[in-house]
């Protein structure tokens, strides 16, 4: 049954061949062990659905509807939630904020030894985006403090106006988008398989397929909010100066910088010290 599923799969694989990503070419280059295999069954047994409740949402993240729609065009959401961060009660917050405007294959594949490239892309087609400062929500440059109106907040970040949620900052590889489309074969036949009761087996063998290439943990904080080596390069992403320095150095993610292990617990109040 499993072989003749996997044929099936393979099959479909290579009528995609031309239009492959690195993603799903990575997928296609895999075989998998017995023990991915089985660990991936004991996950599918584990794992049950998360009903979401109202008023989850802190301030000053403003409360969503129950699905994010701007996820809706990811391959990742045929299975899991939007937003899909629930474990960790640290960090679940900004990394569902962040999906708003990184793709989950940004944080999620990270193939060592592999030249990515990061570019802003209409997720529902994906299109490139002609990029501006504008697709960033960080304010594009400080507050002129020259006007004199109201007695001066230290600093003024109004977002851009006419944020797309649809845009992302998704990878690259060779010019090519790295993710796997919904409309793609292999995304299809993995809804096809997901909505069907049972199949435990064939469900753990593709869940273990999907995941093979993939991070189970994204990147520090640091990985981006960095003026060294970041991941992205936030110029080339149409931010401005002053944006780039101001995502670089935000204080919240150096705050996480400090963070040692799990279960630790800073205050606030350190920051100061
Ligand atoms: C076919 C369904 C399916 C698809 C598609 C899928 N996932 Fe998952 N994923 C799961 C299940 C089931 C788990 C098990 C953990 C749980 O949610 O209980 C999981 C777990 C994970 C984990 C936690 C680590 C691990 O391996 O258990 C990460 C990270 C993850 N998925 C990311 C992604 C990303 C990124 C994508 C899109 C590229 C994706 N997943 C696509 C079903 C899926
Ligand atoms: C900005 C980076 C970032 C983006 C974008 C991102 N993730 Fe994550 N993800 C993380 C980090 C960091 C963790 C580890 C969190 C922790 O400490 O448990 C994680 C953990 C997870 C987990 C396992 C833990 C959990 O809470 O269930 C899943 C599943 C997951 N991500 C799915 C996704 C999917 C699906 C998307 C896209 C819709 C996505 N992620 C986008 C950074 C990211
Ligand atoms: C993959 C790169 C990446 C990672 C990893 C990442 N960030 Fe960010 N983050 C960004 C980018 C890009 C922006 C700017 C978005 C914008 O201005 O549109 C941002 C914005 C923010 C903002 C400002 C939000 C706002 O709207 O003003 C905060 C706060 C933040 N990140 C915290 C964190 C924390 C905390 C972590 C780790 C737990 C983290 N980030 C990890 C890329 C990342």
């Amino acid at each position: 049954m499993t072989r003749l599923f996997m044929t099936l799969l393979l099959t479909v694989f290579c009528s995609w061949v031309h239009a492959e990503g690195l993603y799903l070419k990575t997928i296609n280059n895999t075989s998998l062990t017995t023990e991915q295999i089985q660990k991936s069954l004991k996950k599918l047994e584990e794992h049950k659905d998360i009903v979401l409740r109202g008023d989850l949402e802190v301030p000053p993240f403003h409360k969503r509807g129950k699905t994010s729609d701007s996820l809706a065009h990811s391959f990742c959401t045929t299975c899991h939630m939007s937003p899909p961060h629930t474990k960790s009660e640290r960090t679940r917050t900004f990394m569902n904020m962040h999906t708003q405007y990184i793709a989950c294959e940004t944080c999620h594949f990270r193939p060592e030894n592999v030249a990515l490239t990061y570019q802003w892309q209409d997720t529902r087609n994906a299109s490139l985006v002609r990029v501006k400062p504008e697709l960033f929500r960080q304010a594009v440059q400080p507050e002129d403090k020259t006007k004199k109106t109201l007695p001066a907040k230290k600093e003024i970040t109004q977002p851009a106006k006419g944020i797309n949620p649809f845009y992302k900052i998704a990878p690259y590889y060779q010019d090519q988008a790295v993710a796997l489309r919904n409309n793609e074969a292999f995304a299809q036949a993995t809804k096809e398989l997901w909505k069907k009761e049972g199949d435990l087996d064939n469900k753990a063998e593709l869940r273990a397929l999907i995941h093979a290439p993939l991070a189970e943990k994204g990147p520090e904080c640091n990985a981006c909010h960095n003026d060294k080596e970041s991941l992205l390069n936030l110029a080339e992403l149409g931010a401005t100066a002053y944006q780039v320095e101001k995502i670089q150095n935000n204080i919240i993610a150096q705050f996480f910088a400090r963070y040692k292990d799990k279960d630790q617990r800073i205050r606030i109040i350190n920051l100061l010290r």
